[in-house]
């Protein structure tokens, strides 16, 4: 995707030189064995069960079709794909003859009781905040609540020479934390500490909202000074917006209600969910308690906006394209949208005002242009709503003009879009080709979506 073999090669050569400069061993040597496990009562498996949704264990750790827990599911990452393991308790295939501390190791510091590293593609660095009593609860919960499944692992499908585990080693040295012991945050409620070792750890927010650098760590595994935590970023052909406090491009402008629908039912005010995000909503956040979502909600309020938000630069788009954008969205978009970009409540999202219409980066934008979306099914609304796909019936210049417009109307303020933008995630999602251009004629035609598609 965005690495280039060579690049992440060179990295992790550098890291190695560097890991062997620096530090010459294993740094921390592991955390201090946990105590003989209590006894799996059926409170302490419940918990467990409860921790797993928050963890979102069971959306990596389970393949289409399989049953829960038991692996294969394939992991796209930039070196090339992963199949997660199966943690059902087999005793032969899954994790049925881990000990606690084997488990412990594994969440926390990403090594696997043979000693080899794993890949970063499991959160670790995020596990690395849980407290030895959550740890204890999902051990009882994947050894006792969970059935197990005989089902090998499938080796990844990475070539080599990046395919070696060792380097892994000296990654985990270098950039994951050997051990980041929760602390309340100082002079906040317990609210907010308790919604910070949710995002920071078990939620593991950050794996799609903060950065990576090119050697693939999260700029930030916890609020920093530069406020690169929860900024926003690519993952998977999607945006992640700014989680933090920008009016514009970030949650600004959401009530703490509005965090917690969001959470819960995957709506909120007027946006969905969607993409990645509403696979989180369905599987992890969705579960969570009252509680802890308020938590959440009210320790994202503590982040302000990064202090480049405000100047990041952004040019209206020339009267030309906002007057096609404009026309191109009255027949294809506003229907659902409404001409004012307000949608409709319950119903379709709002576009005026919305953080992912505003965020610098398009990514998520095109994407759902191109291959169309549908709301999260969660009790709260039961109703799904689509969003049709528009790769077979929009040329790159007109979606690029339509979001164009839609990033600059109703109060909105984002740069303009390229066709060429649009046209390179169009190839990276492997979307249908656009329609072929019409034959030029001076009558305006109503652009008919042709009923063959490709
Ligand atoms: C974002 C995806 C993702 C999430 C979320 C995730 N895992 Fe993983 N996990 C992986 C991948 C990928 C591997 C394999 C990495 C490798 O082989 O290098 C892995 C490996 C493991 C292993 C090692 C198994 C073995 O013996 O090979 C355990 C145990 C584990 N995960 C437990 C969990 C638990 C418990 C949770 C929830 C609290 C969780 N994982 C959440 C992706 C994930
Ligand atoms: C697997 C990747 C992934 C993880 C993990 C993830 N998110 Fe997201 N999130 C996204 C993407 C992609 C979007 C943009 C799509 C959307 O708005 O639904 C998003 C959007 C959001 C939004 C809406 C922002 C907006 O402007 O519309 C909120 C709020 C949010 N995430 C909170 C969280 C919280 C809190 C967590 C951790 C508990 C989390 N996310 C974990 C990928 C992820
Ligand atoms: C048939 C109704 C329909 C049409 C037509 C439609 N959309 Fe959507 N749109 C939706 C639904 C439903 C969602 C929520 C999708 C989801 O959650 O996965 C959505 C979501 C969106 C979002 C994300 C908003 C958010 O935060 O949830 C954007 C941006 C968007 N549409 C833009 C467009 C544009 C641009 C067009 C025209 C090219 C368009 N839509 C046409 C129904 C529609």
């Amino acid at each position: 995707m965005v690495f280039g073999l060579a690049g992440l090669l060179a990295a992790g050569v550098a890291c190695a030189a560097l890991a062997a400069v620096l530090l010459g061993g294993p740094m921390g040597g592991g955390s201090p064995a946990l105590p003989t496990p209590a006894a799996a009562t059926p409170a302490l498996i419940a918990q467990g069960a409860y921790l797993a949704d928050v963890g979102d264990c069971a959306s990596c750790h389970t393949a289409k079709g399989a049953p829960t827990f038991a692996g294969g599911s394939p992991i796209q990452s930039p070196v090339g794909v992963i199949y997660s393991p199966n943690i059902t308790p087999d005793a032969k295939t899954g994790i049925g003859a881990y000990t606690v501390n084997d488990f412990a190791r594994v969440l926390r510091q990403g090594v696997l009781p043979n000693g080899q590293s794993i890949y970063p593609a499991m959160p670790y660095p995020s596990f690395s905040r849980l407290t030895d009593a959550d740890v204890e609860a999902l051990y009882a919960y994947f050894q006792h609540g969970v059935a197990p499944v005989s089902r090998e692992n499938r080796p990844e499908g990475i070539m080599w020479p990046l395919s070696m585990r060792w380097p892994l080693t000296y990654w985990r040295w270098l950039f994951a934390p050997a051990a980041r012991p929760f602390v309340p945050v100082k002079n906040e409620s317990p609210a907010v500490s308790r919604g910070a070792y949710l995002v920071e750890g078990l939620g593991h927010c950050g794996a799609c909202h903060t950065s990576r650098a090119l050697t693939l760590q999260e700029r930030a595994l916890e609020p920093d000074r530069a406020s690169r935590y929860l900024a926003g970023s690519r993952f998977n052909g999607w945006y992640a917006p700014s989680l933090r406090g920008d009016d514009v491009a970030g949650l600004g402008l959401w009530t703490d209600a509005d965090i917690r629908d969001f959470l819960k039912s995957g709506r909120s005010g007027g946006v969905a969910a969607f993409g990645e995000m509403g696979e989180v909503v369905s599987h992890s956040t969705h579960d969570m308690t009252d509680g802890d979502l308020a938590a959440i909600a009210s320790f994202l309020r503590t982040l302000p906006a990064p202090p480049h938000a405000q100047r990041l630069p952004r040019p209206a788009p020339p009267t030309g394209v906002l007057a096609a954008g404009e026309a191109a969205y009255s027949q294809n978009c506003a229907a659902c949208h409404q001409p004012n970009g307000q949608g409709v409540p319950q119903g379709f999202p709002a576009l005026a005002h919305n953080p992912v219409v505003n965020a610098h980066d398009p990514t998520s934008l095109i994407h759902l242009v191109l291959k169309g979306g549908a709301i999260p099914k969660t009790t709260k609304s039961a109703t799904p709503l689509i969003m049709p796909p528009f790769a077979s019936s929009l040329s790159d210049q007109e979606a690029a003009d339509i979001l164009s417009y839609v990033r600059n109307a109703w109060g909105n303020r984002a740069p303009a879009l390229s066709a060429g933008a649009v046209k390179s995630l169009r190839a990276a999602l492997k979307a249908p080709e656009p329609p072929p251009p019409a034959p030029p004629s001076k009558t305006p035609s109503a652009a008919a979506p042709s009923p063959s598609s490709g």
